[in-house]
């Protein structure tokens, strides 16, 4: 076994050094607190590993992303989203009989209970659908209290199908109540991704037909979004899991996470982002100083990462698709164009080159959806979706994983050392 050493002061001691399959190397600092008294220190985990995982694998310096090792462009080009699910979390590709067997059971489920829809209505219209969604994930340990023990296999699978399939038709339900229509009812003719376009653009009036352009587009999408290892969401369903809290106590946990601007949020800001720069026609160079001033808050939604230090292989597949659709749709959309404009002059500027801030999963997803006929709030809500096999992979290794403790940092205390109460009349 490998080792390292760390002297510290005239005290020093051997670390045991963990590779990966991909020859990435961690110390194991497990030890260090209670062999030399010292923590570690690492805002946001930006060089922590908290698990081992054999799910995703991302070389943020090559742009790899691969899912169970198969590389991204190959299952984005030929897969099914159902298959990546299983992919996840079976860590195979599943044989042509187990796909459809699989598929026929994620479409069985795809009713929601019936007085589940007095929860929607329980939310004012105007609500954020990842509130609603998340609430709804949420609510459903209550709706499934025979499956709520994470260590009863049977349970845990059930739980898994009832997420996959009823997440869209909770998606599309809490579109439909924000906008007053009448919630549509799963088609289980469709395939996935058809369906829930069936179920977000029905109304009784008119039937809504989905284009298979768009139902494959989506089936992209949605492969594309499927896993991104541990990522805030997917860190935050482990960690709220590792306290053996129901899978969908932990996935509304991580449906709620990946709302936030800076990460899942970051495609909703990327439209109405390039909708402003679209209405205020003038220098596109000024937004991108604007960007780059430190006392002016305003970032470039939909660039940079965290991992990606070259390009993020989602993004390049996704702006091929998003000009495959519009070009098969016959649409022209200003976004499209201002987004290349920008995405241009930023490649080009010292500032975003040094900080290797390239154009990121968000960037060009915002511009499809919207082609698609998708209101700009409900693009996080198709980003949790296309998530929901990846959260739930992550949660499953971490409970099947023997060494899984409860997730718990620790801290460096800066704050007032003892003192005495002095009562409501002291001084
Ligand atoms: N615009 C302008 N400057 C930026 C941007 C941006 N979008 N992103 C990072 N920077 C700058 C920072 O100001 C910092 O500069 P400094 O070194 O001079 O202080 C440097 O680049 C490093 O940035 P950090 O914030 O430290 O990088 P971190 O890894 O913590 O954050 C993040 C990554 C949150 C994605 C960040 O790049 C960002 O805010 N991007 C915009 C939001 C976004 O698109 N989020 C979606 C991410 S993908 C996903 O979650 C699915």
């Amino acid at each position: 076994m490998q080792e390292a050493s760390l002297t510290i002061g005239d005290r020093t001691v051997t670390l045991p050094i963990t590779v990966g399959s991909e020859g990435e190397m961690a110390i194991d600092i497990s030890n260090l607190r209670k062999e030399t008294g010292f923590t570690t220190f690492d805002r946001g985990f930006g060089n922590t590993a908290e698990t081992k995982s054999a799910i995703t694998f991302i070389d943020g310096e090559k742009g790899i992303l691969r899912y169970r090792g198969y590389p991204i462009e190959q299952l984005a080009e030929n897969a099914d989203f159902l298959e990546v699910a299983w992919l996840l979390s079976s860590g195979e590709l599943p044989t042509r009989p187990q796909l459809e067997t699989f598929t026929e059971e994620i479409t069985s489920h795809s009713l929601v209970r019936e007085d589940m829809k007095h929860l929607f209505e329980a939310f004012p219209h105007a609500a954020h659908p990842m509130q609603i969604l998340a609430s709804e994930v949420s609510a459903m340990a209550s709706y499934y209290p025979d499956a709520l023990n994470p260590n009863d296999e049977e349970a845990v699978r059930i739980s898994t199908t009832r997420l996959i399939s009823k997440v869209i038709t909770m998606a599309a339900w809490s579109y439909k109540y924000r906008v007053h229509q009448p919630y549509v009812y799963p088609r289980n003719d469709l395939d996935y991704s058809s369906r829930f376009l069936h179920m977000m653009f029905s109304v009784p009036a008119e039937e809504y037909e989905p284009d298979p352009v768009i139902s494959n587009a989506l089936n992209t999408l949605f492969i594309l979004h499927a896993d991104h290892e541990q990522n805030c969401s997917a860190s935050t369903v482990r960690i709220v899991g590792s306290g053996q809290a129901n899978l969908f106590s932990s996935i509304a946990s991580g449906i709620h996470a990946l709302s936030g601007p800076l990460h899942g949020g970051a495609n909703q800001s990327v439209v109405e982002m390039l909708t402003e720069m679209v209405e205020q026609p003038g220098d596109v160079g000024h937004w991108v100083e604007r960007a780059k001033d430190k006392d002016d808050p305003f970032r470039l939604m939909g660039f940079g990462h965290r991992v990606y230090r070259n390009f993020d292989p989602r993004a390049m597949i996704i702006k091929k698709v998003a000009q495959d659709v519009l070009d098969m749709l016959g649409l022209d959309d200003p976004l499209l164009d201002m987004a290349m404009e920008l995405e241009k002059i930023v490649l080009d500027d010292e500032y975003f080159v040094s900080r290797k801030l390239y154009p990121n999963v968000d960037f060009y997803s915002g511009v499809i959806y919207r082609a698609m006929g998708f209101p700009t709030d409900m693009f996080t809500v198709l980003f949790a979706i296309g998530r929901m096999p990846g959260w739930i992979a992550q949660w499953n290794e971490m409970h099947r994983d023997p060494t899984t403790r409860i997730g718990r940092p620790r801290q460096i205390y800066t704050g007032e050392t003892e003192r005495n109460y002095p009562g409501i009349d002291g001084s």
